[in-house]
């Protein structure tokens, strides 16, 4: 049998837990060492780290059936989450996932459009008028409003706050130690039974009077054998939506921003490709804008939101040589895959150009994860930023104030440690 990939495990029972979460090098010093697949501890776990587009590809789409998602998640992301794509595999996952997919996909898209148009001219105003602003937690209030009124039609600011405070409770006990009396685990789970309680209602609402929100799709929504989904999977399903789909579009939105302000001559190409269009913006001309394509897909590239992702080995296999038993933990990097000399040549280096005309080898590129499990959101947000960044792009300028760190915090979400503060005005 082949041997176990490289490297040492690190100190009984924590393995190397604390260097994983202190240093931003963790998978770079181990990759220049031994290579797109090494060993280590950690989460209280044997771990197989994977780097790179062969490796990656191999756990996102050929080597899939050795992989479990449930497995790979700590245990109070299954406790807080419930039964949602998250912790579903298999036919179970399959199902709900083609019955949840057409509501953020295609037609739906245009049903939201005029929404988010609307939330978005909502926050220019209001920027306009706050001028200096840290530009992460306006995003993000900006992205939950989104979300909360697209998905569940909430449309009064005092209701989304509300549910965003909540939401933060929620949030915080992810990271938590359920088994420890008055653990942060327990405020968090009573936050979500206040989310799923509110969520109860606008079902039982939307079953009686269908309207344009998400919701109300995924109540309708009916596969091919005329299969539905229940009221239980949907308020789960619901909640899983709002956690995954607004802190991820924060933090890219936030890089975006900030890239631009740092390339001037990027800023112009992008403002000047926006002078093509009639003024007011619609959804046919967000499909073309290969400039904007290009600022976004570099933005994913180097500043990805979600650093990587954890499986649980369910079956042993061989990768690279390696034999790596069941029962173990894999990670794909996206954060160190997407720097890879060989793949992009001066990584560090914010580079739009590198994305002309290129033809992008498979699994190389994947911010929103890739294969079946890719991000079911990935269109949405997609259509989130573009619109945000139209809007921004012709009417309005910022700049960076001083006195702050852009250096990239990891944990929650990655972003400049400061939250990003600017000096915002318009500029048409
Ligand atoms: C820029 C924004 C976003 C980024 C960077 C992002 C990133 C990702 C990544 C990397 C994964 C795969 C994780 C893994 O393989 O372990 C994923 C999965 C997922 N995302 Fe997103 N996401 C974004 C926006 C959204 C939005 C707006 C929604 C909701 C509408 C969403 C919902 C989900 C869900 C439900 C999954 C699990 C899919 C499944 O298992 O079938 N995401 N996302």
């Amino acid at each position: 049998m082949s041997s176990l990939p490289p490297r040492s495990f690190g100190l009984p029972l924590i393995g190397e837990t604390l260097q994983f979460i202190l240093d931003p090098q963790f998978v770079e010093k181990r990759y220049r060492k031994y290579g797109s697949v090494f060993k280590t501890r950690v989460l209280g776990k044997p771990a197989v780290f994977m780097v790179g587009s062969e490796a990656v590809e191999f756990l996102l789409s050929t080597g899939f059936e050795n992989f479990s998602w449930r497995d790979g998640y700590p245990e109070t992301f299954q406790k807080l989450l419930g039964r949602s794509l998250f912790v579903q595999e298999g036919e179970e996952h399959r199902r709900n996932r083609r019955l949840i997919m057409p509501a953020f996909h295609g037609a739906a898209l245009a049903r939201y459009f005029e929404t988010m148009n609307k939330l978005i001219n909502k926050y220019l105003l209001k920027w306009e008028q706050k001028r200096d602003f840290k530009w992460f937690e306006e995003f993000k209030q900006l992205t939950f409003e989104i979300a909360s009124q697209i998905f569940l039609g909430i449309d009064s600011s005092d209701e989304a706050k509300r549910f965003s405070d909540l939401f933060a409770t929620l949030t915080d006990g992810f990271f938590s130690f359920p088994s420890l009396p008055g653990s942060r685990f327990h405020k968090s789970a009573k936050a979500r039974d206040e989310i799923l309680a509110h969520l109860d209602r606008v079902i039982d609402q939307r079953r009686e009077h269908p309207t344009d929100d998400a919701l109300s799709l995924l109540i309708q929504a009916e596969d091919e054998n005329g299969d539905r989904l229940t009221s239980e999977e949907i308020r789960v399903q619901a909640l899983l939506l709002l956690f995954a789909g607004h802190e991820t579009t924060t933090a890219m939105l936030t890089w975006l921003v900030l890239e631009l302000a740092r390339h001037p001559e990027v800023l112009e190409l992008a403002r000047s490709e926006q002078k093509e269009f009639d003024r007011t913006i619609t959804l046919d001309q967000l499909t073309k804008m290969p400039y904007l394509d290009q600022v976004l897909n570099e933005v994913e590239r180097l500043h990805p939101p979600v650093a990587g992702g954890f499986r649980g080995v369910i079956k042993p296999f061989e990768f690279a040589g390696y034999h790596v038993p069941q029962g173990w933990m894999a990670q794909y990097s996206i954060l160190f895959t997407h720097r890879l000399p060989e793949l992009y040549p001066n990584p560090e280096e914010f580079n739009v150009d590198r994305w002309k005309d290129t033809k992008q080898k498979p699994f190389s590129l994947i911010g929103f994860g890739g294969g079946s499990r890719i991000c079911i959101g990935l269109a949405f947000a997609k259509l989130e930023m573009k619109l945000i960044a139209a809007h921004l792009l012709r009417n309005y300028a910022w700049d960076l104030l001083p006195n702050q760190s852009l250096e990239p915090v990891i944990i929650p979400t990655r972003r400049p440690k400061d939250g990003l503060k600017v000096r915002f005005q318009r500029v048409d």
